[in-house]
């Protein structure tokens, strides 16, 4: 969580240039945002509570820098003020940082440059103050090495120093991306922030650091036909083989590059970086007719599923044999992808036959005492820098086990430290509440499961009609007719959700939709846990939904309806048939074994209206963020 920027180049509008390119990392933290620059040698700082996306970008229209650093902030040390805001500075004013993540031992260090030092309550100001200390005695670079040397913890810093008109940018743990542009640098957590300027990018691994050696002030000549400053930089580049986790990148290997440094933070041994051609397309993460990313997102789904199956025969047979071949499968993820990989141990189980283990990834390091060689862990993650998820990565490398991925942002930090990697192809997911991603995450679970058993073509056949059938659900009378349920039951504060086998998982799954946009009190529970305890909860007139499938279990789960309904609840099903315990009923299409994706569907979409309708932002619900990048 939290985007951090930086620029360093010619043009002379950097302010602008980071404010907008922070509005597209919003979606990583929006407690407040900040930049810093380098304004003729003097440090210019501007930082606010609230969120960036509303802030008009002209406001820094007259104030011209070409060394720029930002940030948009989602709150781990210190509360919501202006002051731990980032970017943090030193005493002196020479150096500001911004970072993503967090320094464990923020306090040791504070203790010993002194307290009275301090004017934030964050553990990034330690940063910019220990560099300044260094900096008595040592050049910038020297200064920076030294101050990393001393911090723990997982995570990514920009610093500026507006002596040397330089930028140095480091990864521990948090995902940075160098973006080349032609005689300029970006630097930040996640591509979108400079996709319009450059496909090129250079990806920091950990323990790395990359120096950018800026012009020391803006009196080179102007390139009127661009509008930017001119200098001169050199690269060498020579082709190499994909390493085929990727599949839209193609790379080069750097040799020379006249203005960047790459060093080993431990070793301060120069790194040679490959150069990696983005092939996105930045117009197709935009809300167009859409109010919200949450809808639009939901929407997508008509086509998602569709290019979730869009992978080779060949690739899905050769992770079914993966899976096959490992002794002690675990699938683990957090949050919406965990509740994913537990529908997937049914998908498997009732497909392939094949125990597989859930954990979610917070959990996963403590099973290391089962792990072996032999071991497979398959992670699931959106955006691919989940840390926990990482965590869980590193405890199975350990182990030598092998770790395969299914992630949606292609050259993400877990596609690209795991030994094979799938992506989804959903196309950017910019809401907070994960949607279209989770269908199409159970897609290709539900593909391997048919693929384990030498039935790829049927599994193929069945999502291509669940895409088709969700095509059809997805019309406007359905939404209106959520939106009414919404509507119904916008002013409860508590609801309960129900579903057994593959839609446990799916009860799970809409509680968290419910609860992290709407903030109503939603728990999901497995339908026959309801007796042994919640159901002391359930008094006249209290929402429940039901999942109830076609299904082996589905008598099961209707007597455990009609026990809901003899306490007063009032009944919201959602199955391919009507049922007369049911007060509302949310038609689904019958598609046996996947009914978890028909079923989530309608859940997203009143997750969506309760929050709409109950005034709130749907897409950057509070204390949440996209990509969770710290423990
Ligand atoms: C955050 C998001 C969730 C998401 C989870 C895992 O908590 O708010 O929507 O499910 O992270 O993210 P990942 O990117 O690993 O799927």
């Amino acid at each position: 969580m939290c985007g951090i920027f930086g620029y360093i180049g010619p043009r002379t509008n950097g302010l602008e240039l980071v404010v907008d390119g922070l509005k597209k990392l919003e979606y990583r933290g929006y407690d407040s945002w900040g930049v810093a620059a380098d304004r003729g040698g003097e440090l210019f700082v501007e930082k606010h509570v609230g969120k960036i996306s509303g802030i008009d970008t002209k406001i820094f229209k007259n104030t011209s820098a070409s060394l720029v650093i930002g940030h948009t902030r989602w709150a781990t040390h210190g509360g919501v003020t202006d002051i731990n805001a980032h970017p943090h500075f030193s005493g002196d004013k020479t150096v500001a940082v911004v970072q993503n993540g967090i320094i464990e031992n923020y306090k040791e260090i504070r203790d010993e440059l002194g307290r009275e030092y301090f004017i934030s309550q964050t553990d990034t100001e330690v940063i910019p103050q220990l560099i300044a200390r260094y900096r008595k005695t040592m050049n910038f670079q020297e200064a920076v090495l030294a101050a990393l040397r001393r911090l723990k913890g997982r995570y990514a810093i920009v610093a500026i120093n507006v002596g040397t008109h330089q930028l140095i940018a480091a990864r521990c743990g948090c995902p940075l991306i160098v973006g080349i542009g032609q005689d300029e640098h970006f630097v930040a957590s996640d591509i979108p922030a400079f996709l319009e300027y450059t496909q090129e990018v250079m990806y920091l691994d950990d323990n790395e650091m990359v120096i950018i050696d800026g012009e020391a002030s803006d009196e080179r000549p102007l390139d009127q036909a661009r509008g930017r400053r001119v200098t001169s930089s050199k690269r060498r580049e020579t082709s190499r083989p994909s390493s085929g986790q990727a599949r839209d990148e193609k790379e080069k290997f750097v040799t020379d590059h006249s203005s960047l440094h790459f060093l080993n933070i431990e070793t301060s041994q120069p790194i040679q970086k490959r150069l990696v051609n983005i092939d996105w397309k930045a117009e197709s993460a935009e809300k167009g007719e859409y109010d919200h990313y949450m809808l639009k997102e939901i929407m997508e789904q008509k086509a998602t599923i569709l290019r979730a199956i869009d992978q080779s025969d060949e690739d899905i047979l050769k992770i079914a044999q993966t899976i096959r071949e490992s002794r002690g499968c675990f699938f683990s993820g957090c949050g919406t992808a965990g509740k994913v990989c537990m529908a997937g141990e049914y998908f498997f189980s009732i497909i392939a036959q094949r125990h597989v283990n859930y954990a979610p990834a917070s959990e996963f390091p403590v099973y290391h005492h089962f792990l072996r060689p032999e071991s497979l862990l398959v992670v699931i993650s959106q955006s691919g820098e989940t840390a926990d998820v990482l965590e869980a990565m590193e405890a199975a490398k350990k182990k030598k086990a092998r770790v395969l991925s299914i992630v949606n942002v292609a050259g993400s930090t877990i596609a690209r430290q795991s030994d094979t990697s799938l992506l989804i192809n959903a196309g950017p997911e910019k809401a907070v509440a994960s949607t279209k991603a989770a269908t199409s995450q159970m897609t290709l679970l539900l593909l391997i499961a048919y693929a384990m058993t030498e039935r790829l073509q049927e599994g193929r056949r069945l999502l291509a009609e669940v895409a088709s059938k969700i095509n059809d659900m997805l019309n406007p009378r359905f939404l209106v007719y959520i939106k009414e349920i919404a509507q119904l039951i916008r002013e409860h504060n508590n609801l309960y959700i129900i579903g057994k086998a593959e839609n446990y998982p799916m009860a799970l799954e809409s509680a968290i939709k419910i609860q992290e946009v709407s903030y109503i009190h939603a728990e999901g529970f497995a339908a026959g846990e309801l007796k042994h305890g919640p159901i002391a909860l359930v008094s006249h007139g209290t929402p429940c939904i039901a999942f109830v499938a076609n299904d082996e279990v589905r008598e099961d789960v209707l007597s455990n309806t009609m026990e809901l309904k003899a306490r007063g609840a009032y009944i919201i099903g959602v199955s391919p048939e009507r049922h007369d315990v049911f007060d509302e009923w949310i038609h689904v299409p019958d598609v046996g074994v996947a009914s978890p994706l028909v079923n989530i569907i309608p859940i997203q979409l009143l997750a969506y209206y309760l929050s709409v309708l109950r005034g709130l932002d749907p897409d950057m619900p509070r204390n949440l963020a996209k990509s969770v990048t710290v423990k």
